[in-house]
């Protein structure tokens, strides 16, 4: 079977990378293809999140390079073996964090997910369950509540699979994410 790309997105404290470890396992059993689960940004997590002082066009481009190099090494590699790849966050992170660029990111060109899932959550209630993990370390966090209303209503306007985790346990959120794949593989 040929591999799957599942893309998913989110604000921070949106529960992606639970939900991407629970898939992942799953898919593997559901396809019988490795899975692989990886996120963005990649290599240039640290030299981007770490600087403040980057003018918006820079972390823009900074985001791209990136991804440019994560395609290049793990999620092209990945695909042409019939493996499957979960990867938290692309380009739709980029649309609604970013916010401007469109052309730019469409020139890219970057290989199109089968599924991209986006976990909607009360940006308040992300908010608290940063606070809690108490790791508001990178600049996109320490922005707080206000960047992350912002972001979830550019993502409510994108053309992605709309999960609505409001009072839905891990579980729940689960089961709709695998019942979406469900209807696009079977
Ligand atoms: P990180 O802590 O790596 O991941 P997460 O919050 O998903 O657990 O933080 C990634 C940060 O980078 C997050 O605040 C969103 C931001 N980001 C962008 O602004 N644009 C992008 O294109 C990507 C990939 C991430």
């Amino acid at each position: 079977m040929k591999g799957i790309f599942i893309t998913l997105e989110g604000i921070d404290g949106s529960g992606k990378t639970t939900q991407a470890e629970k898939i992942s396992q799953w898919l593997e059993k559901r396809t019988g293809n490795k899975t692989i689960h990886t996120a963005e940004p990649y290599i240039l997590r640290e030299f981007i999140l770490s600087n403040k002082n980057f003018s918006k066009m820079s972390d823009l481009l900074l985001f791209l390079a990136d991804r440019a190099e994560h395609v290049d090494k793990i999620i092209l590699p990945e695909l042409k073996q019939n493996h499957n790849v979960i990867c938290e966050r692309y380009n739709e992170s980029t649309l609604a964090y970013q916010n401007f660029g469109h052309e730019i990111i469409n020139a890219c060109n970057f290989p199109e997910p089968d599924i991209k899932i986006f976990l909607d959550i009360n940006p308040e209630t992300a908010f608290s369950r940063v606070r809690e993990r108490n790791n508001c370390n990178d600049k996109f966090e320490a922005e707080g509540l206000n960047l992350m209303k912002r972001v979830a209503e550019s993502y409510r306007k994108l053309n992605l699979t709309r999960i609505l985790c409001d009072n839905l346990n891990e579980n729940d959120v689960f089961n709709m994410i695998i019942a979406k794949i469900e209807e696009k593989i079977s």
